[in-house]
């Protein structure tokens, strides 16, 4: 079991990860900007950072701090910049000066840097929006320190206040009978962000250097898991409309087929990907009252 810092502990994959690493036995150390975090600083700043990692002496650092609204990127750029980038490449200077393989990184990276059809293999990026590009730009940073990257995509509910997911965007706009349209044309295989941290805990038990697709074996549209998910939860899909997002005006381009090839994943850290049904099911077990207050 290892001292593992986690950056960005306090958003929504953060809020998951660091409880269960805790449960795994890591010492867990959690950085934020807020100055109620256990670890504040500011990640950007070198000589915070320095004082972050001189203060906590980590052997594995998981990295999660992004600028991850991908319209607010559009918009921005300059922040996607310093979240999804200059971050990493000030981590990874920081970790050039510590003594070679004394401090592991995990750098968590996403989907979004894929175009075309998929399913995607882990030298086919093609990132076509700003936030895909300030991540892929961030992978490289990482990959010069041999850190572990982990192309992902995960669903389940939040427990980070203020920062909802996709699956608490759908069980909500059913609950209160609002009219949503669930797209057929955009692909994914997401894990269960349960599921993405045990294969976070994976990485960090038997460190490996390069970049990892991590995800559900297969895949679905997001029209289809949202009505799957509806079905699962017995609640009223009326309010569903299923369409393109062609019909939406986006800020930012989206790839459709975000879809993951995870062999390099499975075949480096022994483990075999569930199926999109475990991430369905395991979904559905988050919202446990969902149809409650329906009829
Ligand atoms: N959410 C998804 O569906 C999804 C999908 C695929 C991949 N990912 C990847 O998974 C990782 C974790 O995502 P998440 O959903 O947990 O993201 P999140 O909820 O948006 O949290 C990201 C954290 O980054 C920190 N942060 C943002 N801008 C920063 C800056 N300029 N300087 C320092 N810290 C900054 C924030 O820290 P504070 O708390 O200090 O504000 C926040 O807690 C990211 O690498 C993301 O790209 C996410």
């Amino acid at each position: 079991m290892a001292r593992v810092l986690v950056m960005g502990a306090y958003g929504r994959l953060g809020t998951l990860l660091c409880p269960a690493l805790a449960a795994s036995g890591h010492e867990v150390l959690r950085q934020g900007r807020s100055p109620e975090a256990d670890f504040p600083a500011d990640p950007s700043d070198a000589a915070s950072l320095d004082r972050l990692l001189a203060q906590t002496r980590p052997e594995r650092i998981v990295n999660l701090v992004a600028a991850t609204d991908v319209d607010r990127c559009e918009t921005d750029p300059h922040g996607a910049l310093v979240a999804n980038t200059l971050v990493v490449e000030r981590l990874a200077a920081a970790l050039r000066c510590t003594a070679p393989g004394a401090v592991h990184l995990v750098h968590l990276s996403t989907d979004q840097v894929y175009d075309g059809p998929g399913p995607h293999r882990e030298d086919d990026a093609r990132p076509c929006n700003v936030y895909a590009r300030s991540k892929y730009a961030g992978e490289l940073a990482a990959m010069s320190v041999g850190a572990t990257v982990l192309r992902t995509n995960f669903v389940g509910a939040s427990r980070c206040e203020g920062r909802p997911g996709f699956s608490d965007f759908i069980v909500g706009s059913l609950r209160a009978k609002k009219a949503i349209t669930v797209f057929n044309d955009v692909l994914f295989n997401p894990l269960h962000a349960s599921t993405l941290c045990e294969a976070i805990g994976r990485t960090l038990e038997r460190p490996a250097s390069g970049i990892f697709n991590v995800g559900s074996c297969d895949g679905l549209s997001k029209a289809k898991f949202a009505l799957r998910l509806a079905a699962n939860l017995h609640l009223d899909p009326t309010p569903m409309t299923v369409g393109t997002s062609t019909a939406v005006a986006l800020k930012a381009r989206r790839p459709l087929d975000m879809r993951v090839e995870t062999r390099r994943f499975e075949d480096t850290f022994g483990v075999v990907a569930p199926s999109m049904d475990v991430a369905l099911h395991l979904t559905a077990k988050d919202y446990p009252h969902a149809a409650q207050s329906q009829s």
